[in-house]
């Protein structure tokens, strides 16, 4: 049985009274998780929505701890780092990572990089070593699969597309999906919401039937 880590990182729920306002990304990956319970339904399935529980900002004290040797690290910075070593057992424990993600400000939501700040860790998620060369970082897990879930107002940012240069989010997780030890990576996009018009409704439409279909591909394989 696989196990399925789901974070979630739109500010917006997907129970509002006026359905408008619901998280697209959220609802596609509630469409993606419907399908994989069906299909692996004694799978763990570990539920963290970053949109709603921010997790911390890490500071100065966070990056202190983290370079304290695990045998003169102190309590208070054990208690520092326990949200992290919680968010990494979690990515640890997952076979697959489905990460629904709105764009804001061409990026990832802040909740959303914070998580990731609170989980690429030195001797954690990934070793240093400067016999390494040029590119000294690597990552400690391996064999996972992340399919990222996003949502836009605007359109045009897959490859080729006329806001290729403008997608900091895709490219982003990409590039740090590498330190959880993903070594598969989908993408599911759903665009044009602020237009509001054919586009958007097709563009949604496609994106949650390509969910049913990857979580049928991913959960059969
Ligand atoms: C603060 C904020 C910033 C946004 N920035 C962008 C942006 O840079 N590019 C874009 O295409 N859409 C942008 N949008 C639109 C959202 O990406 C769009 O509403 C998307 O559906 C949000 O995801 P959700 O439906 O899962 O909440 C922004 C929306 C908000 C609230």
């Amino acid at each position: 049985m696989k196990t399925l880590l789901h974070i979630d990182a739109s500010a917006r729920k997907t129970n509002n009274s006026v359905a408008a306002y619901n998280s697209i990304s959220k609802s596609i990956a509630a469409t993606f998780i419907q399908k994989w319970r069906i299909l692996n339904n004694e799978g763990k399935i570990i539920h963290r929505d970053v949109g709603a529980n921010p997790p911390d900002f890490i500071s100065q004290d966070w990056i202190a701890a983290v370079f304290t040797p695990d045998s003169a690290k102190t309590d208070n910075q054990k208690a520092l780092l326990s949200l992290s070593d919680t968010l990494i057992s979690e990515v640890e424990q997952a076979d697959v990572i489905v990460m629904s993600s709105s764009m804001y400000n061409y990026g990832m939501p802040a909740t959303l990089k914070a998580w990731f700040d609170q989980v690429i860790r030195i001797h954690k998620t990934f070793t240093f070593d400067l016999a390494r060369g040029d590119f000294p970082l690597e990552p400690i897990m391996s064999g996972k699969i992340l399919v990222l879930i996003t949502s836009s107002g605007e359109f045009g940012f897959e490859i080729g597309g006329i806001r290729e240069k403008m997608n900091h989010l895709g490219p982003h997780v990409q590039t740090l999906s590498h330190y959880l030890g993903v070594e598969k990576f989908h993408e599911i996009n759903a665009e044009y919401q602020e237009f509001n018009d054919d586009r958007h409704i097709n563009s949604v439409t496609n994106a949650h039937n390509s969910a049913k279909e990857l979580a049928l591909k991913l959960a059969c394989s």
